[in-house]
């Protein structure tokens, strides 16, 4: 296990630390653990939120792991990266206190991936997710088994990063797997629109 703390912030419930879900907050390529702290305000003071920085830097700008270039991932990196970020939820709940069965990933583009990483290498930590944009990161074999978990996916139908049969194999890939999976289209390109925002917490608190 890592011994480095990864950079994040950590914001605790007010309603108790170990008692509520936590919202693991994963950036999009050159964003930081501030980006997405803002959704406190969406989904309330119900859940700790806990936002690392991508470790990588590609042109100065973090992200979750390498890629060769748009679109292609560098899968040694991925898999390292992957490893590296499960460390660091299992090093932060024993410091926050904070229920590692209760963990509910939200990422966005480069977060999404590492979140649907985290999901598809079948740890444990990634009880329910949401993913924003996200990509197909690999293909596991054999399977994990999702079963129990929840995952929404938002995508844009004019997205210019993103293809629809991709994000359809992602949605197809979890599925197979297991999870309860729902695929959400938005009039949107890449970027993360209102709307979207609006049915994650809709999502979430339904969790
Ligand atoms: C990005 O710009 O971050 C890509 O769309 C997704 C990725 O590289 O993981």
């Amino acid at each position: 296990m890592s011994e480095v703390l990864i950079q994040h912030r950590f914001q605790a419930s007010r309603a108790g630390v170990s008692e509520v879900p936590t919202l693991f907050l994963l950036h999009g390529t050159g964003g930081n653990e501030d980006d997405l702290m803002f959704l406190r305000d969406y989904f309330g003071e119900n859940y700790n939120y806990l936002s690392p920085r991508g470790q990588v830097l590609e042109n100065g700008m973090p992200r979750f792991f390498k890629r060769l270039k748009e679109g292609v991932f560098d899968q040694e990196d991925l898999q390292f990266r992957t490893v590296q970020l499960r460390d660091f939820i299992i090093n932060t709940a024993s410091i926050y206190g904070f229920d590692k069965k209760k963990i509910i990933a939200l990422g966005y583009s480069n977060g999404a991936n590492i979140a649907g990483s985290l999901l598809l290498s079948g740890y444990r930590e990634v009880t329910h997710a949401v993913l924003m944009h996200p990509m197909v990161p690999f293909i596991p074999k054999p399977r994990p088994v999702l079963h129990g978990k929840k995952v929404l996916i938002t995508a844009g139908e004019n997205d210019p990063i993103v293809s629809r049969e991709n994000t359809r194999a992602l949605e197809t890939l979890l599925k197979e797997c297991g999870a309860e999976t729902t695929l959400s289209w938005h009039q949107s390109g890449h970027a993360m629109a209102q709307e979207e925002l609006e049915q994650a917490v809709s999502f979430v608190h339904t969790l």
